[in-house]
């Protein structure tokens, strides 16, 4: 199963694809995660990246593609992978398209989240996350059991340096003029699920499931 996770900032994809990979046991490649691992890392990529990435701006797409391209030839992508994140653009979605085909590989379906532009705002702000797993919680939507700490860890959340409302207009805007066109690119492939990404997790979760089987 190969799958990919459109939708906008704070959406809900990191959440979903969580549950999602463990049910199907396939790998969740979380473009966001790889990144900020690379930022707090400092390699290269990071360095190229932190800017756009603080001000809400969308990488370059030459950078993402490789390190897709890198990542979907490793050993544990065999059994399929979900895209939360990636592609972004048209330009990215044209070249996964021709790196799948140079593999002899489709992608299977495509879930669309949809949620309006002031739930989001909200989601972001409150969101809090466990870096070394990606784990998400909000302060009131979706709370740690212990304030600040991860539920299965007991190690510090931390509160993303592009989660101010702000940022989040930013990456809002960049949502709707460069990410927003691949419904329409997807819609004629046939394989896009649209999901309502407005409820609570284990009903959506529930609405993606019956989606892609
Ligand atoms: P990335 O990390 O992918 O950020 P994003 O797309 O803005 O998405 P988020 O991770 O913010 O949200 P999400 O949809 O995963 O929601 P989550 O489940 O966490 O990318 C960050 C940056 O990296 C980009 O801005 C860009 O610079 C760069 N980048 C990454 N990929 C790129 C690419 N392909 N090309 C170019 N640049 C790229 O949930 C959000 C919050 O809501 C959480 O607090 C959660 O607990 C809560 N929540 C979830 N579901 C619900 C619900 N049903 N009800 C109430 N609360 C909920
Ligand atoms: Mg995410």
């Amino acid at each position: 199963m190969r799958l990919i996770f459109l939708g906008p900032p704070s959406s809900g994809k990191g959440t979903q694809a969580q549950k999602l990979v463990q049910d199907l046991n396939i790998v969740q490649l979380s473009t966001g995660d790889m990144l900020r691992a690379a930022v707090a890392a400092g390699t290269k990529v990071g360095l190229q990246a932190k800017a756009a990435m603080e001000s809400g701006k969308l990488v370059a797409d030459e950078l993402i593609v490789g390190i897709i391209r890198d990542r979907i030839k490793e050993d544990d992508c065999k059994a399929g992978y979900l895209l939360d994140g990636f592609p972004r653009t048209v330009v990215q979605a044209e070249k996964l398209d021709e790196m799948l085909k140079q593999r002899n590989e489709t992608i299977d379906y495509v879930v669309s989240l949809i949620v309006k532009d002031e739930v989001l705002i909200q989601r972001a702000v409150g969101r809090r996350v466990h870096m070394p797993s990606g784990r998400t919680y909000h302060i009131e939507f979706n709370p740690p059991k212990v304030p600040g700490k991860d539920d299965v860890t007991g190690e510090d959340l931390i509160h993303r340096k592009d989660d101010t409302e702000e940022t989040v207009r930013e990456r809002l805007n960049a949502y709707h003029n460069q990410t927003a066109p691949l419904i329409d690119y997807y819609k004629d492939t046939g394989k896009l699920r649209t999901v309502d990404g407005i409820g609570d997790i284990d009903s959506i979760y529930s609405n993606i499931k019956a989606a892609v089987s």
